[in-house]
This record gives C-alpha cells, sequence and structure tokens, in this order.
C-alpha cells in the first residue's frame, strides 16, 4: 500500500499548505481532526506538557506508546507522527526497534532529532514513514535557543537538511529557525517541511496543542494563543468547587429516587 506520506508531498508540490498539530490523548485528537487538522503529531513535549516532567529527555518509549495509542483511539483515520525519545535512536538496530514499538501503538510515521541521515536510511529500508527534525532539537540542546542565526551556523543546517532528504525522509520540522533560511530549506527539498518558529514560507506550520490553546503556564514568541482553556478551566473548576460548598451541587436533576414501593419496603426492613 502507498504510503500516506505522499498526499503530503503531493500538496508541497501543488503549493497547498498542510496543518499539523500536537495531540497526547484521545478527545483532543478527535476534536483536532473535526476541526481540520491534516496531521496529528504525539510530541515528546508530552512529557512537559502532560506528564510534569522537567524535560523532554525524560520520556520514555513506554510513555509514547501510551500516547500515541491513545490518540489513535480518538483519532483512528489521521495521519500520526510520533516522537521516539531520547538515546532510542542511537544506533540502526535500536532506531529499528523504537519505531517498531511506536508503530504497533498507532504512529504512520516515526520522528526524531538530528542530522543522521544512515537512520533515515536504516527506517525507510523497514518500509518506515520518517520525519526529521533540525533546528532547536530540545532531546540534545538546553534551553530553547534560536539555531541558525549566523551564515555558518545557517549553512550547516541546509547542509543538513539537503542530506536527510537525500536519504528519503518524508518530512522535516524546522524549529526556531530563521525565516529566510527555512524559505530557502523548503525550496530546496523534495521533502515537505514543517515550520515552527521558522516563517511563514515552509510548506506547513505545527504547534504545541497547549501552547495554542493556553494550557500550560508558559507562552512563546513563536506561538498564537487561540483560546484560554486554562482560564475556562479553572473558573469552570471554582464554580464547581463553589457549588459543591454551598450545597448548590448536586441538584435534584444530578440524581435519581427510589420507587416509593422500593422505597417503603427499603424503610420497613431497616426500621
Ligand atoms: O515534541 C514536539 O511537540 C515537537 C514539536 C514542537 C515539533 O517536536
Amino acid at each position: 500500500m502507498a504510503s500516506r506520506a505522499a498526499e503530503f508531498l503531493n500538496m508541497k508540490q501543488q503549493g497547498e499548505k498542510f496543518v499539523v498539530l500536537t495531540a497526547y490523548d484521545a478527545p483532543t485528537a478527535r476534536i483536532e481532526v473535526e476541526a481540520g487538522v491534516d496531521i496529528v503529531m504525539v510530541g515528546d513535549s508530552v512529557g512537559t506538557n502532560v506528564l510534569g516532567y522537567a524535560s523532554e529527555r525524560e520520556v520514555t518509549l513506554d510513555d509514547m506508546a501510551h500516547h500515541i495509542a491513545a490518540v489513535r483511539r480518538g483519532a483512528p483515520d489521521a495521519y500520526v507522527i510520533g516522537d521516539l525519545p531520547y538515546a532510542t535512536y542511537e544506533s540502526e538496530t535500536q532506531a529499528l526497534a523504537s519505531a517498531a514499538l511506536l508503530v504497533r501503538a498507532g504512529a504512520d510515521c516515526v520522528k526524531f532529532e538530528g542530522a543522521r541521515p544512515q537512520i533515515v536510511q536504516a527506517l525507510k529500508r523497514e518500509g518506515h514513514d520518517v520525519c526529521c527534525h533540525i533546528g532547536l532539537e530540545s532531546q540534545h540542546q538546553q534551553g530553547k535557543r534560536r539555531q541558525g542565526k549566523t551564515a555558518e551556523a545557517a549553512g550547516t543546517l541546509l547542509a543538513d537538511a539537503l542530506a536527510l532528504d537525500a536519504a528519503g525522509m518524508d518530512f522535516i520540522v524546522l524549529e526556531l529557525v530563521p525565516r529566510e533560511l527555512a524559505a530557502t530549506i523548503t525550496k530546496r527539498l523534495r521533502a515537505p517541511t514543517i515550520g515552527i518558529g521558522a516563517g511563514a514560507d515552509c510548506d506547513s506550520q505545527v504547534l504545541v496543542v497547549h501552547d495554542l490553546a493556553a494550557l500550560g503556564t508558559r507562552d512563546f514568541k513563536h506561538n498564537r494563543r487561540y483560546g484560554a482553556l486554562a482560564d475556562a478551566l479553572r473558573e469552570a473548576v471554582a464554580a464547581y468547587a463553589r457549588d459543591v460548598r454551598e450545597g448548590r451541587f448536586p441538584a435534584a436533576e444530578n440524581g435519581f429516587s427510589m420507587e416509593p414501593a422500593e422505597l417503603a419496603a427499603f424503610e420497613k426492613s431497616i426500621a
């Protein structure tokens, strides 16, 4: 069966943008697909956004498989990209075993960080769809620093992107790189680019859903808040707490009563 990655390659060739967004659970994935997201990405950002970890490095393969499976249940027909976590693709053999686990959990495509064309080739030989990720690599670089700002750094990132493209990758995430560099990479590559903090000329954009919906506490220059879910949830929970304390919840309509005859029999039995 032809890989569904070809659909997105075709969109790039037609100049049609597609939309990528992270999700980590079934209801969010379902809502995203209903709202028109083309690709659901289960990023290792699950670690800091959902699991309470201090860093992406703490995310395990089992964490990823657990969340990919949840997303797959919520969005059975979505194209799902899943992250290979830190230190799970150090060799071709390890990358293949890690990828197989994520695909069994429901991923259509596996993503990893860094310029490792030989890992792309190994994964492609086994028939996997592959998404690369360069620029800011949260797994490998401490701190959220912008990348590719000098001519030399930009040249290195372009060379890395070209090598990964030649190795046969299906997508590449460009994170926190200058818009001019992202535009050049997008023009020079066969594979579609997915930008985050990389300007408007990428073939697609991705955001972290917790940032987009303001469910987390931090905001970033590359992000735009399209909602205020943390505020909405806080208000809903505070209203519930008030109602419980003041006896307004539950109301009669939130419960049910015994049939009068059953109630009479019960009361008689305990009299
Ligand atoms: O982990 C993640 O969510 C990502 C995106 C930010 C691209 O890698």
